[in-house]
C-alpha cells in the first residue's frame, strides 16, 4: 500500500500470543518501557499493538466502540500519548465482519466512524481480521473499505490484513494493505512454524516495499519452543521479510531471548531496503537451504535442518546465485564472525537448528525479469 509506510517490514509487539484476552493497560505501558530498555526500541522495534477483546461488548449509543474501562481504565488517548513520548508507535486490532474472532462489535458498515475514533485518540496501526458475518462481502470488498477509511483520517495508520491467507490475499493486497496475514494462526511450536514455512514458498513473487507476506506474529520466547528453535523462527521470518512482531512477555523474558529478538546483524537481513523475500533454493528431505538476494549484492543464506539429529548442510556460492569470484566473505549471522571461502558454504547444524550467513564477493547474477512482481519497484 502506498501509504508511505512499512517500505521495510514493520517491527513491533503485539499482546495475542501470549496474553490472549487477559489485557490492560498496565501491561501495555510496561511493555512500552521494556521495548525502550531492554534495547529492543534501538534495534528497530516500535509498534505495540493491542489484539482482540480491549473494547465492552457493544458499542455505546452514538454507535462508537468503548475502550473496556476495567482494561482501559484512562482511556485509549491516554495511552497513545503515554506510548508517543516513548517516541514508539500504538496498534489497535478490529474485524471486516460485525464481530472479531472473540465476539467483540467490530468494523465492517462502521468503517468510517471506527477509523476516525482511532485517528483522534492517536492510534498508528491497525491489525484487521476476518471474523463475523460478512454480509455477502469478498474480502478485497472488506479490506479495500477499510483502508479508505483509514486513509480519509489524514492520519498515517499501518494496516495489517489478517484473512489468514484466504481468497489468495497476496494477489491483491499489495494496494490494499502494509502486510497480509497468509496463513491460519501460528501456536508456539516447532511443528506449526515449519508448517506456516512450507506455505511460504511461492510467495516471495508478491512481497515488497509497503506490502509484505505475514506469515504470523513471533513465537519466540513463548510456550514450548526452544532457544535454538527460536532463532531458526528469526532467522526465517528475518529472510522471507516478515513483519517482526514480537508476541512474548517482554517483562519477564530471558537474556537468551532477548538478544535473539535484538540481533541486529539478522535484523538487518530483514529491514534491507531492496525488499526482495527470500524463498527456498533446495530442498533434501529434512535439509533445505533458503537464500535472500540483498540491496548491495550480497546473499543472505539460511541452512535449516528440520531433523532431529546434527547433520552437515552446504551450498555454493553459484547455487545462491553469486557471480564467480576467487574468495567469498562469509559472515555468520549468530556467531558474529566472518571467514573466507572458495565458493562452498557449510555449516554442522543441530536438529531443530539453522544457520545464517551472508556470502558477499561476486555480486548477484540477475534472474530473468518479472520472477519478482513486487519487490524492488518500490512502488504498490
Ligand atoms: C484471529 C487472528 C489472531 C488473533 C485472534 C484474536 O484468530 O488470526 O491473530 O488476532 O483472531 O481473536
Amino acid at each position: 500500500l502506498d501509504n508511505g509506510l512499512a517500505r521495510t517490514p514493520q517491527m513491533g509487539w503485539n499482546d495475542w500470543n501470549t496474553f490472549f484476552c487477559n489485557i490492560n493497560e498496565s501491561l501495555i505501558r510496561q511493555t512500552a518501557d521494556v521495548m525502550v530498555s531492554s534495547g529492543m526500541a534501538a534495534a528497530g522495534y516500535k509498534y505495540v499493538n493491542i489484539d482482540d477483546c480491549w473494547s465492552t461488548k457493544s458499542r455505546n449509543a452514538s454507535g462508537d466502540l468503548v475502550p473496556d474501562p476495567q482494561k482501559f481504565p484512562s482511556g485509549m488517548k491516554a495511552l497513545a500519548d503515554y506510548i508517543h513520548a516513548k517516541g514508539l508507535k500504538l496498534g489497535i486490532y478490529s474485524s471486516a465482519g460485525t464481530t472479531t474472532c472473540a465476539g467483540y462489535p467490530a468494523s465492517l458498515g462502521y468503517e468510517q466512524r471506527d477509523a476516525a475514533l482511532w485517528a483522534s485518540w492517536g492510534i498508528d496501526y491497525l491489525k484487521y481480521d476476518n471474523c463475523g458475518d460478512h454480509q455477502g462481502r469478498n474480502g478485497q470488498q472488506r479490506y479495500t473499505a477499510m483502508r479508505d477509511a483509514l486513509a480519509a483520517t489524514g492520519r498515517p495508520i499501518a494496516y495489517s490484513l489478517c484473512n489468514w491467507g484466504q481468497e489468495s490475499v497476496w494477489t491483491w493486497g499489495m494496494p490494499v494493505g502494509n502486510s497480509w496475514r497468509t496463513t491460519g494462526d501460528i501456536a508456539a511450536n516447532w511443528s506449526s512454524i515449519t508448517g506456516i514455512l512450507d506455505q511460504q514458498v511461492g510467495l516471495e513473487a508478491y512481497s515488497g516495499p509497503g506490502g509484505w507476506n505475514d506469515p504470523d506474529m513471533l513465537e519466540v520466547g513463548v510456550g514450548s519452543l526452544t532457544a535454538t528453535e527460536g532463532r531458526v523462527h528469526f532467522s526465517l521470518w528475518s529472510l522471507l521479510n516478515a513483519p517482526l512482531i514480537a508476541g512474548n512477555d517482554l517483562r519477564s523474558m530471558s537474556a537468551e531471548t532477548l538478544s535473539i529478538l535484538t540481533n541486529t546483524e539478522v535484523i538487518a537481513v530483514n529491514q534491507d531496503w531492496g525488499g526482495r523475500q527470500g524463498h527456498k533454493i533446495s530442498d533434501n528431505g529434512n535439509l533445505e537451504v533458503w537464500r535472500k538476494p540483498m540491496a548491495n549484492g550480497s546473499v543472505a543464506v539460511v541452512l535449516l535442518n528440520r531433523g532431529t539429529s546434527t547433520s552437515t548442510l552446504s551450498t555454493t556460492a553459484s547455487a545462491l546465485g553469486l557471480g564467480s569470484a576467487s574468495s567469498y566473505s562469509v559472515r555468520d549471522l549468530w556467531a558474529h564472525t566472518t571467514s573466507t571461502s572458495s565458493g562452498t558454504i557449510s555449516a554442522s547444524v543441530p536438529g531443530h537448528g539453522a544457520a545464517m550467513y551472508i556470502v558477499t564477493g561476486g555480486g548477484i547474477v540477475p534472474t530473468p525479469s518479472g520472477t519478482i512482481k513486487g519487490a524492488g519497484s518500490g512502488r504498490c
